[in-house]
């Protein structure tokens, strides 16, 4: 099994196919046409409950523990951290406008395609600095050994979520749906 840089690595991958997926629904959307609404709803959940419950927590553990190693690295990481809130609230705000649109209330067709395209836009930030800056940093900061306690760690901790089991499967099925 990887270790939790691994986990998350690969984590950034499913997430990224995501939000190419998703960047496809938001441009039929902004052309007029019909999105595949189930998707988009299975997307907003990925985020809500996924990104949100098991990924964000996750990474929690290994910053935690970084940042008791490596001082230096407790700024950035502080920032992390307020992103991980910023983008929970804006996944919600995407699962609200979706919602809308679903029960037919009017809402502007741009207002959501800018929302959209903010949320994609800031994931991806983050998703990059974790890339480039942090992962690396982690890598280099933290034994084999403390990685693999950090790991155990992490997983007793996300083991009673059910927001990871169902996160896998829905993650599994957007990837699918990904490459379609
Ligand atoms: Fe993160
Ligand atoms: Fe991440």
């Amino acid at each position: 099994m990887s270790d939790i840089i691994g986990i998350i690595h690969s984590e950034h991958g499913t997430t990224m196919r995501v939000l190419a997926r998703l960047e496809k629904e938001i441009g039929r959307f902004e052309r007029g046409k019909r999105p595949n609404f189930e998707l988009l709803k299975d997307i907003a959940d990925y985020f809500l409950a996924y990104s949100g419950q098991c990924h964000h927590p996750r990474e929690d553990v290994l910053y935690d523990a970084l940042a008791k190693k490596s001082p230096g690295a407790a700024e950035i990481i502080g920032d992390l951290r307020e992103e991980h809130e910023a983008l929970a609230r804006q996944a919600g705000t995407f699962a609200d406008g979706l919602a809308s649109i679903l029960m037919e209330v009017e809402i502007s067709r741009p207002a959501f395609v800018a929302m959209a395209r903010n949320f994609i836009a800031r994931q991806k930030h983050h998703l990059a600095l974790e890339e480039k800056n942090l992962l690396p940093l982690a890598r280099a900061k933290l034994s084999k050994e403390e990685l693999e306690e950090i790991t155990r760690r992490a997983e007793d901790a996300l083991s009673g979520y059910g927001a990871c089991r169902g996160g896998k499967r829905l993650a599994r099925a957007l990837e699918k749906a990904s490459q379609e």
